[in-house]
């Protein structure tokens, strides 16, 4: 699978979990399965996409200044996600930092797919960007069972 896709593939999950979270209320079991579910995901994502396919791009001219714009959003981005992460979520705070967070991220991805992988696509071989796809997917792999290993030792503590 192309790196393309297998981003997309990943996008278009968080898309529809954002979309329900943004239906839940309050401190429901509902909230903290589709948050963790979220934070687990994004977590992984952000990672594997940051050493394969923006390390990759970082290395061409005409790839870098885009990578480096989406991996300082990866940095804010994450600031929020950890800010949300420790924030009460039965206080009413909660939602409405949650909305800016889905209206950042969801710009996030939607600039990856429409600026960014064109500018890639013209970077990247099809052989290449296949290649990206297999790192990236085992990368993930590799990336979220980090973080579950971290959000289960962060509930022990
Ligand atoms: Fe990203
Ligand atoms: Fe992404």
């Amino acid at each position: 699978m192309e790196i393309y896709t297998a981003l997309k593939n990943d996008h278009d999950k968080h898309r529809d979990l954002l979309a329900k979270i943004d239906e839940t209320s309050g401190d429901s079991e509902r909230r903290r399965e589709l948050w963790g579910e979220f934070y687990c995901s994004v977590k992984s994502h952000a990672a594997a996409e940051e050493e394969t396919f923006y390390a990759a791009l970082m290395k061409d001219a005409d790839g870098q200044p885009k990578a480096r714009h989406s991996v300082a959003e990866h940095k804010e981005l994450d600031d929020l996600i950890d800010e949300l992460n420790d924030m009460d979520m039965s206080s009413s705070g909660w939602l409405n930092r949650f909305k800016t967070l889905r209206h950042d991220y969801e710009h996030h991805i939607d600039e990856e797919e429409e600026d960014i992988f064109p500018v890639a696509e013209d970077v990247f071989s099809h052989e290449k960007a296949e290649q990206l796809g297999q790192r990236f997917e085992k990368r993930e792999k590799a990336e979220l069972s980090l973080v579950a290993e971290k959000s289960e030792s962060k509930l022990v503590d």
